[in-house]
């Protein structure tokens, strides 16, 4: 796998190989929408909304949206591909918002932001009285083996792990559901559940996500090493995630519906 424009850098994310090889992230959501039921007219926020495709879903349903990411790359794209739609840039920690919304919305987009009791703190201020937050993020377990065989791959070409190699945010049902109820979130249903995820892209499946997510994994290498990490890693995982033409990941997902008391 070589260094190429397509790279996600450090800091910043690279919206095209997100639309172009990632669809599934937004596909894989399109039942939580469902889960979350949006009623036309309701006022939904859209935490970590990416490229815009399932606030787009929502706001078919008759929904007002507001989707808001960190990263100027992915609401440019979201705002391109969406222009009706209103986006705006902000810190899930710091949601500059107070009861404005009937529902927060979130998919795969939690387990990247740190300090989750911010976060929570945030969600149950934007928050109506008796409004619900719908959400799904990386569980306890999520990636293991992908963070393994990087752990083992780094090892074996002489790079230490750094604290920051491992930054997702992946708690365990019982500790996200405490973390909400402290917010004065009632956990209405939550559920850990594993979902093996098929990579786009046949054999280049793996270098894609690597290049698109797992940037903590190879920062401050330099790019010969990183190929020399990529190379080993792919080695290491395809006798276990590679099978039918494709690579498929371990993913174990927590999805939950949280209402804000009344
Ligand atoms: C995910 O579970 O969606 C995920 C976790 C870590 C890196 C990339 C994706």
């Amino acid at each position: 796998m070589m260094a190429d424009e397509r790279t996600n850098e450090p800091g910043r994310w690279n919206a095209a190989l997100y639309d172009s090889k990632h669809g599934f992230v937004w596909e894989r959501g399109t039942d939580l929408v469902e889960l979350l039921a949006p009623q036309p007219g309701e006022r939904i926020l859209d935490l970590g909304c990416g490229t815009g495709h399932l606030a787009a879903r929502i706001a078919a349903t008759g929904a007002r949206v507001v989707g808001l990411d960190s990263s100027a790359e992915m609401l440019g794209e979201a705002q391109r591909q969406f222009p009706a739609l209103e986006f705006v840039a902000g810190d899930g920690r710091a949601l500059p918002f107070e009861r404005a919304f009937d529902a927060v919305f979130s998919n795969a987009a939690l387990h990247w932001m740190s300090d989750p009791e911010s976060v929570a703190q945030a969600v149950a201020e934007a928050l109506r009285d008796g409004g619900r937050f719908v959400a799904e993020l990386g569980g306890q377990g999520n990636i293991e083996k992908v963070v393994m065989g990087v752990a083992q791959g780094r090892k074996a070409i002489g790079a230490p792990l750094d604290p920051g190699f491992h930054p997702w945010y992946f708690p365990t049902l019982g500790e996200y559901a405490s973390l909400l109820e402290t917010q004065g979130l009632e956990v209405l249903y939550a559920v850990l559940f594993e979902r093996p995820t098929k990579l786009e892209d046949g054999p280049a499946g793996l270098g894609n996500w690597f290049r698109m997510f797992g940037e903590p994994f190879w920062r401050g290498l330099s790019a010969a090493k990183r190929d020399e990490l990529f190379f080993i890693v792919e080695q290491r995982l395809r006798k276990e995630l590679f099978h039918d033409g494709a690579w498929h990941l371990d993913y174990r997902r927590l999805r939950i519906v949280a209402l804000k008391s009344e």
